[in-house]
């Protein structure tokens, strides 16, 4: 009884975490894609934007705990400011983000669903970085961490 009570509360545990990363991933698609999607592909003349996959890439390292990575995030799509850019290259090729006023709570959840790792990566992505990074270095930030 006690038992089939606990696997039910787990399984309730992992619907709703299921349905908090679907719904960042949905938010995502709706606020972000446009800029940070597959579209142009690894092409950086063809992008407006990194691919979502690099952000991670940048942001893991120095926001490894989570509630840190979701603020710095937040915090980013607030007020975009130059002065604590951790992509520098990525300003000066696109020009910095425009602040996007959507609420909080949204793009925390989006902040979430960048941090798990599960994203969809331009063809060319995992060679980019093991390239530009090199081997063990960021790469293993690719592998959800
Ligand atoms: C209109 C296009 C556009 C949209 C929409 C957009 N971004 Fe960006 N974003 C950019 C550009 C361009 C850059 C690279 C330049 C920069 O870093 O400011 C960027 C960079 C970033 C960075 C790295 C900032 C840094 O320099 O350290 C983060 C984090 C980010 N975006 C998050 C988001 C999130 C989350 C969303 C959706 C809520 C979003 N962006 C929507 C254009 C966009």
């Amino acid at each position: 009884m006690k038992l089939r009570y606990t696997f039910s509360v787990i399984g309730l545990l992992l619907m709703s975490q299921n349905t908090f990363a679907d719904e960042g991933k949905q938010l995502f698609d709706s606020y972000c894609a446009a800029c940070h999607g597959l579209t142009g592909g690894m092409d950086m003349d063809k992008r407006v934007a990194p691919p979502v996959a690099a952000i991670r890439v940048h942001y893991i390292g120095p926001h490894a705990e989570k509630d840190d990575f979701i603020a710095a995030v937040a915090d980013w799509v607030a007020a975009p400011d130059a002065t604590k850019t951790l992509m520098r290259g990525a300003i000066n090729r696109f020009k910095l983000m425009p602040p996007l006023p959507f609420p909080r709570e949204e793009v925390e959840k989006i902040a979430a669903y960048i941090y798990a790792g599960d994203l969809e990566k331009p063809e060319g992505f995992d060679e980019h970085v093991q390239e530009r990074h090199g081997k063990g270095g960021m790469q293993g930030n690719m592998q959800g961490n």
